[in-house]
């Protein structure tokens, strides 16, 4: 099958990217979210985006028009009933999401393809909530969507090789390069990049080197473009935190838990770049170190 238009459901960081990114690539988009406020602002989001790729002349005037005419917006599930795909991309909740797929699947074509961009959940068991496990994937995209090349693609256990195939194709025509990756706690990107922020935090703790030295120490030393804890401040502490948790739950692996001073720094509320204080405070113009 080859994709032509696309559902998006949620309108929040990433599903508007996802919007965005699939409107650019000439697919017809459907945004949808619970309250035509959010998808609004969704859309706004995406307008505010493009309009810095045509300041930067990544795009031109005529590509930006014509992408935000191909997005129509919605709180209707219903408006989904001609895609040919649905990437789900609602907030990182379960129930939340079965019970979406469970509203969802009656309303769409026999045919159509069913993905989610769950950073965590698997992807084989949310497949078995929906009526198509075998047109069910796991599309995960990184976060800012217009910027990150990256696609991982999970097959759940029931998962078809036409499906694969398919979002595939759709994902290359998004300008994206995507991975297959096993549906396995955090999969592949996260599992690597999760417990090597963890360690520095550990290293930070132990009182090993100080915020500067870790964080130069592995842009210098590992040629990294961002050093480890900034990088923990821009992905929120309590997202690592809790992916840390997901992956020592998963396992029962104890590599995999989360530093003492991660714990202290989530309970403090400080949370990275978006509560303006992590190992980083935030608040004037040059990041300060917090300890
Ligand atoms: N933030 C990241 O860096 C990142 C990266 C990769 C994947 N993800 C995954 O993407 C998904 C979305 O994350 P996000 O960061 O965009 O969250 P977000 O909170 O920014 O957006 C979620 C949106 O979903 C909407 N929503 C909730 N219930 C809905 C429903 N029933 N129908 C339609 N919309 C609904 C919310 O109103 C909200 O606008 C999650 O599964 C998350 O794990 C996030």
């Amino acid at each position: 099958m080859s994709v032509q238009s696309i559902g998006v459901i949620g309108s929040g960081l990433m599903g508007n990217g996802i919007a965005h990114v699939s409107a650019l690539a000439g697919f017809s988009v459907i945004l949808s979210d619970v309250a035509i406020e959010r998808a609004e602002k969704g859309l706004t989001n995406i307008k505010n985006n493009m309009g810095r790729q045509l300041t930067k002349g990544l795009i031109s005037e005529s590509d930006m028009t014509a992408a935000l005419g191909r997005i129509q917006l919605t709180t209707d599930m219903a408006a989904f009933s001609q895609s040919d795909l649905v990437i789900e991309a609602a907030t990182e909740n379960e129930s939340l999401k079965k019970e979406i797929f469970a509203k969802l699947c009656p309303l769409l074509k026999a045919d159509a393809l069913l993905a989610s961009n769950t950073s965590s959940i698997s992807i084989t068991r949310l497949a078995a909530a929906t009526d198509r496990p075998s047109r069910f994937i796991g599309m995960h995209f990184f976060n800012p969507v217009p910027l990150m090349k990256l696609v991982e693609l999970i097959r759940g256990l029931a998962t078809t090789d036409a499906t694969a195939q398919a979002v595939t194709e759709a994902a290359k025509r998004m300008g994206k390069v995507s991975i297959a990756a096993g549906d396995s706690p955090s999969f592949i990107v996260n599992r690597v990049l999760c417990p090597m922020l963890n360690e520095a935090i550990f290293a930070l703790g132990e009182n090993v080197g100080s915020v500067e030295d870790i964080d130069n120490g592995m842009k210098l030393g590992a040629n990294h473009p961002m050093g480890p804890l900034t990088l923990a401040d821009f992905v929120g502490l309590d997202t690592l935190l809790a992916v840390m948790h997901v992956m020592q739950t998963a396992t029962g692996d104890c590599k995999y838990r989360p530093a003492p001073l991660l714990v202290k720094y989530v309970e403090a509320g400080w949370l990275g770049k978006k509560s303006g204080r992590g190992f980083y405070d935030y608040s004037g113009n040059i990041p300060v170190p917090t300890r």
